[in-house]
């Protein structure tokens, strides 16, 4: 643990530990999701949705998953708006849907237009056609953790792809296809 005088164990400076942590964390590789939601306001529905390497199923019984959301994300507004929201697992060949979907000020209104998608029936939010595996879910509770906030959720219905579609990790800063 790092104090005043730095961390005895690893020699870093307080003022180092975050990118020290940065680095350590890096070096996990992670499956990438997108999280989306469909906002209805005034009659029409908004689809949201984010790239996110922190979705982690947390229970069986209940089924019960989680994912962080930076404070000052969109979707982090969209979640007081919505009691539904949906995780993509990523699939191979879907880089392309994860890099977009993690680009800052992308257009909110039509952000999914140039990815294929389909709707869920438990959530209504967007399901992304490149996935191997679909997770939705209805909030539970909501905690804050540094600048990100923890979303707990009730799983509400999952579904996995049929064949073999392999998955997308990142590790490094970098996008991965893994093969099955
Ligand atoms: C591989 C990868 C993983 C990410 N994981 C998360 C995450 O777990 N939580 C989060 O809040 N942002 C995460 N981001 C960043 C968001 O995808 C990005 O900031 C996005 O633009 C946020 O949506 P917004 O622009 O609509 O606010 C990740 C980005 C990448 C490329």
């Amino acid at each position: 643990m790092a104090d005043a005088a730095g961390d005895p164990v690893s020699g870093a400076a307080p003022g180092d530990l975050v990118e020290t942590f940065r680095a350590a964390t890096a070096r996990l590789a992670a499956g990438v999701c997108v999280v989306s939601a469909a906002r209805r306001r005034g009659g029409s529905t908004a689809d949201h949705a984010m790239t996110v390497t922190s979705f982690v199923p947390v229970s069986l019984y209940p089924p019960m998953a989680l994912f962080c959301v930076h404070a000052e994300a969109r979707m982090r507004e969209v979640l007081d708006d919505v009691d539904t929201w949906a995780v993509s697992v990523l699939d191979a060949r879907a880089g392309h849907a994860a890099e977009w979907l993690a680009t800052p000020g992308r257009p909110t209104i039509g952000q999914l237009g140039p990815v294929a998608h389909h709707r869920g029936v438990a959530s209504g939010a967007a399901l992304l056609d490149g996935a191997q595996a679909w997770v939705e879910c209805r909030t539970a509770w909501i905690r804050p953790a540094g600048d990100h906030d923890v979303v707990v959720g009730e799983v509400v219905s999952a579904q996995v792809a049929p064949g073999a579609r392999g998955a997308l990790v990142h590790r490094l800063g970098r996008l991965a296809p893994l093969p099955d």
